[in-house]
């Protein structure tokens, strides 16, 4: 135990499940096939508003393999939800257009698809209300925004202060419903064994779904196991269970067979979650040397008539700039549509374009460059608690990024460089994330044969997160990460936090390390014996992370993006990104990277391409697959780099990180709407940026 090793973190490390991956072997939810399987395809609504009044369940039995179809006149009663999207089949109300109305069990899924395909539902249908205006007269304040924050928070005097400035930037600007889109859909395979409930799921938490489909068949939660090892993308739409899941594990109890569900690329456009659109107001107030008076910034967003959900789309605007006087709001419409839920920075994705575009159209009006109207306005203290920042590098990140961009000798005027065809311009917005932690649970167990195994039902949708782990606890063991064994993804193993809110990493990482040198002591007591059966500890960081120390806790980040405009078709192409950021500690460079440039990458997808179009008259999203819901590809990212400072925090966990999965994605389509501007003086201030909005 004493030999020194090279420290893991801080290494490339190659995911430890490559191999498992490459030659097929890593299960996904739908590989399982338990003997004796059946398939359950669900049916949805037609309408966006109205009764069930009737299923014809008679006629489906009819068809071919068909084992039963259940609906609300014959599904098993469930416990009450906290989230009423959960409670399938338990209400004849639709609530929206393409909820679960019915669910076929075939033997075949070939068998369960056609008979799903003919059942008639008949409703009572009424009119439906899907439209997102910031007038709406069903506009309310809610009482708190994603996950915890106030709707309002009102500083000063902000409307004297936009009054008496010298300068004033009023705009307006929206972004579109998006859908996450992960590349794995959902699925559950769910297997009964008397009381106890199997399910192979593909989530952002195994804990969170052992716990929600427990509580809803009214089970203790150590009856239900979730095992999900691996997972292909999540993205927020795989965070909290959806009601497929439900549909699932109804099923297989309804006819003790165990059941394969698996969520279509085109269902997923209903029933998976998605990015509330948003419409967003700006006032900036500023002298005439930029600094800013005032900021009021108002966001509008939808939710449905099942739930509340209200994203904290204003938010970040309450800690990235300084100014007195500030006001920040939220309202609420509660619509015939499906409940909106967290996408990749919930709140800091759609919140900061409006800023960071209003942060550049204020620059313009100042006549300054964009990069030093932002460092004259960087607070020496979050400027809504006062707290100090533990550590914020936003300016060190523009700083580097400026160079290595080659921003100096950036000409201001739109619309002047002309390569052929293109229009070409340079665009910068900042970017910054929260530093969440959540309380988990973790043991690791000494083997007598030297190698080390750490359990934590952490779950790894694409990240890396079992690779970081490894190299954490390799370290926190003064072992090297080839003796480390991490087992992820069941609910069997310690109870761990989400995969969201890019806390993943801090939270598992803290659980894993206090294990490890419980460990340590342990072995040290022992003098270094290591008994035949090996030794265990465990640890459980609720205690620590009640006692975290109070400061501003944020990732920053700068982003830079040149685009080509075409003269005469308004075609928009991104020619470079550049991203730097100040995260804390990088465990692992290699994964790390990946995070930043696929969240950029996501971000150059929401600046052109993501947009889901609402149908008024059918009252749903009528873009329901990749032909038309675009997504960037590679070939879409010619250039993309994406560097970090160096960042020593003391403040924020054993490891000093911070989270990464959601920065990458913030402040792109700013950066990537403002060098539009750029290069042709058109301001787009509606996501997406369509050529039939540049040309006219
Ligand atoms: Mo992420 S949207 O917090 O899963």
């Amino acid at each position: 135990m004493t030999t020194t090793v090279p420290l893991s973190v801080g290494s490339g490390m190659d995911r430890v499940e490559s191999p498992d991956k490459i030659t097929g072997h890593a299960r996904y939810a739908y590989e399982y096939a338990p003997r004796d399987v059946v398939y359950a395809v669900p049916v949805q609504a037609t309408v966006a508003r109205g009764e069930i009044l009737t299923v014809d369940v008679d006629a489906v039995l009819k068809r071919p393999g068909v084992i039963t179809t259940i609906w609300y006149g014959n599904a098993p009663k469930l416990a009450p939800a906290d989230n009423p999207e959960l409670s399938v089949l338990q209400s004849p109300r639709v609530s929206y257009r393409g909820q679960y109305v019915a669910l076929v069990v075939a033997e075949t899924l070939q068998d369960a698809r056609e008979a799903a395909r003919t059942v008639r539902v008949e409703y009572a249908a009424e009119r439906h209300d899907v439209e997102l205006r910031a007038d709406h007269p069903g506009m309310y304040r809610p009482d708190r925004v994603n996950p915890n924050f106030p709707a309002d928070v009102e500083q000063g005097d902000p409307d004297a202060a936009l009054a008496s400035a010298p300068v004033v930037v009023d705009a307006t600007y929206s972004t579109p419903a998006e859908h996450q889109n992960p590349m794995e859909p959902h699925a559950t395979v769910a297997e009964w064994d008397g009381d106890g409930l199997t399910l192979y799921d593909s989530n952002q938490g195994a804990s969170l779904v052992r716990d929600t489909v427990a509580s809803l068949f009214g089970m203790p939660p150590a009856n239900v196991r979730v095992i999900s090892p691996h997972v292909g993308g999540g993205f927020g739409s795989k965070g909290a269970p959806h009601p497929h899941v439900i549909l699932a594990a109804l099923a297989a109890k309804q006819t003790s067979r165990p059941v394969k569900l698996a969520v279509t690329r085109q269902q997923m456009f209903a029933v998976t979650g998605y990015r509330t659109p948003t419409i967003q107001r700006v006032r900036l107030g500023a002298d005439t040397d930029g600094r800013l008076r005032a900021i009021v910034h108002e966001a509008f967003e939808q939710s449905s008539t099942l739930r509340e959900f209200a994203e904290q789309t204003t938010v970040p605007t309450r800690m990235m700039y300084a100014a007195p006087d500030r006001r920040t709001t939220h309202r609420l419409v509660r619509l015939d549509v499906p409940t909106p839920s967290w996408m990749r920075a919930p709140g800091e994705a759609p919140g900061m374009f409006a800023l960071e575009s209003a942060m550049d159209e204020l620059a313009i009006a100042c006549g300054l460059d964009p990069i030093e109207l932002r460092i004259r306005n960087e607070p020496d203290a979050d400027p809504e608690s006062g707290l100090p920042f533990s550590s914020r590098n936003l300016v060190a990140c523009l700083r580097d990024g400026a160079r290595r961009f080659g921003w100096a000798d950036r000409d201001p005027t739109p619309g002047v460089r002309r390569q052929g065809r293109w229009l070409v311009g340079t665009g910068v917005a900042s970017s910054t994330y929260p530093v969440y932690r959540r309380p988990s649970q973790a043991s690791v167990r000494a083997e007598p044969d030297g190698r080390f195994t750490v359990r934590i039902a952490a779950a790894d949708i694409g990240t890396g997160a079992r690779t970081v782990l490894t190299q954490i606890a390799a370290d926190a063991l003064r072992t090297s990460p080839d003796r480390v064994r991490v087992e992820i993804g069941d609910s069997a193993l310690p109870t761990a936090s989400l995969a969201g809110g890019s806390m993943g990493t801090a939270s598992w990482g803290t659980a894993a390390v206090r294990a490890c040198e419980a460990l340590l002591d342990e072995l040290d007591r022992r003098g270094g014996d290591v008994p035949p059966d090996g030794i265990e500890t465990s640890a459980d960081t609720t205690e620590e992370i009640r006692g975290q120390q109070r400061f501003a806790r944020h990732a920053f980040g700068a982003q830079f993006a040149e685009v080509g405009v075409d003269a005469d078709t308004g075609e928009t192409r991104v020619l470079r990104l550049l991203g730097v950021f100040a995260a804390g500690r990088i465990i692992n460079p290699k994964t790390a990277r990946s995070q930043f440039i696929g969240g950029m990458t996501m971000g150059l997808s929401t600046a052109l391409l993501e947009e889901s179009v609402m149908d008024r008259r059918f009252g749903d999203y009528l873009n329901h697959d990749f032909a038309q819901y675009h997504i960037a590809t590679c070939a879409d990212v010619p250039d993309i780099a994406a560097f970090w400072v160096e960042e020593d925090d003391p403040h924020l966990n054993p490891m000093g990180s911070k989270g990464i999965g959601e920065i990458g994605i913030v402040g792109t389509a700013a950066a990537i709407a403002n060098a539009v501007h750029h290069a042709t003086g058109v301001r787009v201030r509606d996501l997406p940026i369509r050529l039939d909005k540049l040309v006219r």
